[in-house]
């Protein structure tokens, strides 16, 4: 890391006074775990055996997950978006709650169902997930709720997320008037994208597609050096962004800026657990370090480092601002960054 540990140490202790709006597709996960030792003879599948609560444990999903790495981290998340008047929105504002996060800026619709997604897993292994979910876009009066609450905030925050799961909260008009206003108050936007929706990443600060996300995005393969950087390329000139950060799984990351720099970071290779929602904790260390004042390279670096740590994890996915602190310390001494730099 160019920065050193000093300097991020205050960075990391920044975080605490920092506020970011979350706006996106608030979900409830839940997971069931088990034991599996046979298989049933009724049907060719494993019996999972629940030696204990029936109730599963529950986690905010999606843009929630957003939202509660944030919280864990020390920052303050403020959410925006839909979700059900339903038993799945109420435990999930719950939850939310339990971290920290009031779930008062999110519009609750009627008739809605806030999308769950049970997870049933066993030996640390997912066996099967289920999703209760009927994805519509927000009606028109909530995306207007939504717009006036961000309104009133957008002036408390230092940074805004998108975090779009395609379930309806996150639609093109809601989340250009969003960036607008965002932009007014030169507050920096992060947006964590699907590709059917690339038109909402125009004018952000910085996108953060998964490789094939960006693959797809940019119209082309990207799997050598020569296809990944002038993919990279493609998306800063299309989607009118100031940054491109691809993820790349157990590769690491790339970091593409306007000026044609380009920073490579790869990961530390470990026993990996559970990838699920590694972009959100690395899309919450973006926000709160590039909000806290680190750069855009060295706030990708912490988030690589973030992103490393939490796939160590399973079934949650959030890290503290001491367990950031710590992976952190663990990746100094043996670390492989490069920095490569090109004017274009
Ligand atoms: N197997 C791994 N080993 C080490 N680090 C990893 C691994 N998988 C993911 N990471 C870290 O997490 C970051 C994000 O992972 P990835 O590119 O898979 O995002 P994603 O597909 O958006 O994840 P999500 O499942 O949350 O949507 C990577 O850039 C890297 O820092
Ligand atoms: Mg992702």
């Amino acid at each position: 890391m160019k920065v050193n540990s000093n300097s991020v140490a205050q960075i990391i202790r920044a975080f605490r006074k920092r506020s970011i709006g979350v706006y996106g597709d608030y979900m409830l996960d839940e997971l069931l775990r088990g034991v599996a030792t046979r298989i049933s003879p009724e049907a060719p599948v494993p019996v999972v055996l629940v030696d204990g609560p029936i109730a599963p444990q529950g986690f905010p999903g999606g843009a929630g997950n957003v939202a509660a790495n944030i919280a864990a981290l020390g920052g303050r998340a403020v959410p925006f978006g839909a979700m059900g008047d339903d038993d799945a929105g109420r435990k999930l504002a719950s939850l939310l709650k339990t971290k920290g996060i009031s779930s008062a800026t999110l519009v609750r619709e009627r008739g809605r169902l806030t999308p769950r997604k049970v997870r049933i897993a066993a030996h640390q292994h997912q066996l099967l997930r289920l999703d209760f979910e009927r994805v519509h876009p927000v009606s028109e009066k909530t995306a207007e709720l939504i717009a006036r609450r961000f309104a009133t905030w957008v002036g408390r925050l230092d940074g805004l997320v998108i975090s779009d799961y395609q379930k309806g909260s996150v639609l093109t008009p809601l989340a250009l008037r969003l960036i607008t206003l965002a932009r007014q108050r030169r507050i920096p936007i992060f947006v964590d994208p699907k590709p059917e929706h690339p038109e909402i990443c125009r004018r952000a600060t910085v996108v953060t597609p998964n490789l094939h996300e960006a693959e797809l995005m940019a119209g082309m393969p990207m799997r050598n050096r020569e296809a990944l950087e002038s993919g990279g390329r493609r998306l800063l000139a299309e989607l009118d962004c100031s940054y491109v950060l691809i993820t790349r799984g157990a590769e690491g990351m790339t970091l593409f800026e306007r000026s044609g720099a380009i920073w490579d970071m790869p990961s530390v290779s470990r026993p990996v657990y559970d990838v699920t929602g590694a972009g959100d904790t690395v899309i919450a260390v973006l926000a709160l370090a590039h909000s806290a004042g680190a750069s855009m390279e060295d706030a990708a670096r912490l988030s690589n480092i973030a992103g490393g740590a939490v796939v160590l994890k399973f079934g949650t996915a959030e890290l503290s601002a001491q367990e950031l602190a710590s992976a952190l310390r663990d990746s100094l001494p043996g670390r492989t960054t490069s920095r490569r730099s090109r004017k274009g």
